[in-house]
């Protein structure tokens, strides 16, 4: 199982801030955003990672990061995405690191509070496809949003609807078996000029290849001011935090 976790975009909505640096360099709790999504994998058991990034300060990662020995990875890869045009644009990088394998996709600025193993086996007994992971929120509008029919399967996911069909958001953190690699060059670009994550969820929801589970924890992403801050008082509150360690020799 391999990870990637997404760090590029121009993180416009967190202006100025981000005018000169990326969005997940900045701090959340004691940390800089990017180390909280590398826990959150490493701590489910993922040893090897790749970083999408692009946009501002994107070699900061580096001097960040080495190596990933910190975080106990066994390899951490990095790809640069040229324009921002997207979650799912941004994924086609890692296909040739990904190599065939099932893989877990985290968005950088999703911040957890608990585990994620739980969500990694279930994906494993499903036996390929993919899965997404839910929370109740009380701001659906501003996410993926799925809708329910009355056996409580998802019927469709829609992307940041205005008038969301239920109080639950679909989280950056996704399970993805290799079939994704065939999916992404068939998607669309969206009205907000992007290749959604929420087009390629809805292609193996009409295969009925789609999971799901509802995350236990709190989880908040960071992408707006309010959002930030609320992912911050998450950190600070919390004993889910990465605990780097010496790195490798
Ligand atoms: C993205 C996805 C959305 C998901 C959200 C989770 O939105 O498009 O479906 O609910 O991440 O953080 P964005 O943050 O790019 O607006």
């Amino acid at each position: 199982m391999k990870g990637v976790i997404l760090v590029g975009g121009l993180g416009t909505r967190l202006a100025p801030m981000t005018r000169v640096t990326n969005k997940h360099l900045l701090p959340v709790g004691r940390f800089p955003m990017v180390y909280y999504p590398l826990h959150a994998l490493t701590e489910a058991g993922i040893e090897e990672v790749i970083l999408v990034t692009g946009g501002n300060s994107c070699g900061s990662f580096l001097e960040l990061l080495h190596d990933g020995s910190e975080f106990g990875l066994k390899t951490l890869y990095y790809a640069f995405q040229h324009a921002p045009r997207g979650i799912a644009d941004a994924l086609r990088l890692a296909e040739a690191f990904v190599n065939g394998d099932d893989c877990i996709v985290m968005l950088g600025d999703n911040i957890v509070d608990g585990s994620l193993r739980p969500f990694v086996d279930n994906f494993r007994s499903q036996g390929g496809g993919a899965r997404v992971l839910l929370k109740e929120v009380p701001d659906p509008e501003r996410f993926g949003v799925p809708e329910f029919g009355p056996d409580q399967r998802i019927t469709r996911i829609i992307e940041k609807p205005p008038h969301p069909p239920s109080s639950y958001a679909v989280m950056g953190v996704y399970a993805y078996d290799a079939d994704l690699w065939d999916i992404l060059p068939g998607l669309q670009l969206s009205e907000r000029g992007q290749y959604e994550i929420t087009d390629v969820n809805n292609v193996y929801l009409s295969q009925g290849r789609l999971g799901y589970d509802v995350f236990e924890h709190q989880w908040s992403d960071a992408g707006t001011p309010e959002s930030l801050h609320r992912a911050s008082e998450i950190a600070w509150a919390s004993d889910f935090v990465p605990c780097p360690r010496e790195p490798r020799a």
